[in-house]
């Protein structure tokens, strides 16, 4: 158990998350800090007196200052707006950059020792944006995208299968977006290859819905984006990360050389301990997954590209 995680941003994913972390008993304070005045001291209030019903002990905190984020172990950052239908995750650079921009600045003030896990969209670029701000290093500044991206891949092969989602493996791998690589070959179902279940068509069906699995769900909503996976997911790598478990878990890590890459962030398998990012995991690739992969990684870099230019 840590003694305060933090969580910056109450909206949706930011709430979910909060309560969770609080009902695994993963800190013994969970803060969570928004600028709007009175909604995270209301909503953490509320969460805190679910305790006595759901049997923790976890003080959960609402607060507009990084005040009580002091000496936070570990930060996530949700904090930006949520996509739009018809709005692609790269259409919120501007925007979330300044909120994630100014949020690091508070963390790196606050929290110097802190692991920080980005969520805010685009994800792979608000973690540049994080480690630039903050100065931390690179093993202690990353994104959370794989695993969720993993578990709709998981969810939609499950429910064509007719199968437990618990027996699936598979590995999604480059940005959070449109070119990221879920990984046929390293697919599973107990062992065995997805390829002996079903034809090639299928799968590219499959793999289809996940690269849009975000945008469906905002298709939906109308007014805002995913947040139970998404939160779930984030739960996931805290786990690993307070446990010091060494899960290996597909996270947005900062690539220096790892698959031929470097000067981007980009989703890759990741073993996971108290030191946060320990290890990127480097799998062999086909021909066709490798240029995918630097597909992908060109997007990231040229939308970072692009945010420069912004700041200009
Ligand atoms: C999604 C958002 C959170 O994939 O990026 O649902």
């Amino acid at each position: 158990m840590l003694e305060k995680i933090t969580v910056v941003g109450a909206g949706h994913v930011g709430e979910t998350l909060a309560i969770q972390l609080a009902k695994e008993g993963l800190a013994r304070q969970v803060v969570v800090v928004d600028i709007l005045e009175g909604i995270p001291q209301g909503k953490a209030l509320d969460m805190f007196e679910s305790g006595p019903v759901d049997g923790f002990d976890t003080q959960v905190i609402g607060t507009n200052s990084y005040a009580e984020a002091k000496d936070s172990e570990l930060v996530v950052i949700t904090a930006g707006v949520p996509r739009k239908p018809g709005m692609s995750r790269d259409d919120l650079l501007a925007t979330n950059a300044d909120i994630v921009r100014s949020v690091a600045e508070g963390v790196r003030k606050a929290c110097p020792k802190a692991i920080v896990i980005v969520v805010s969209n685009p994800l792979d670029v608000m973690c540049y944006v994080t480690k630039e701000t903050t100065k931390f290093p690179a093993n202690r500044v990353f994104g959370m995208a794989g695993v969720l991206d993993t578990a709709r891949f998981r969810t939609f092969i499950a429910e064509r299968l007719k199968v437990s989602v618990e027996d699936i493996q598979t590995l999604v791998l480059g940005g959070h977006g449109d070119t990221m690589v879920p990984l046929t070959s390293y697919t599973c179902i107990s062992g065995i290859p997805l390829t002996q279940f079903l034809d090639q068509q299928e799968i590219d069906g499959l793999i289809e819905r996940t690269r849009k699995g975000g945008a469906e769900i905002v298709g939906y909503l109308k007014t805002g984006s995913a947040y139970y996976a998404p939160s779930a997911a984030v739960v996931q790598m805290v786990k690993a990360i307070v446990q010091d478990k060494k899960r290996i878990l597909p996270c947005a890590a900062w690539m220096e050389g790892q698959y031929g890459i470097k000067d981007t962030y980009l989703g890759v398998p990741c073993k996971l301990g108290r030191g946060g990012i320990e290890q990127i995991v480097e799998v062999q690739l086909t021909d066709d997954e490798r240029a995918a992969l630097n597909k992908s990684a060109e997007h990231v870099r040229s939308t970072i590209a692009a945010l420069k230019e912004l700041k200009r």
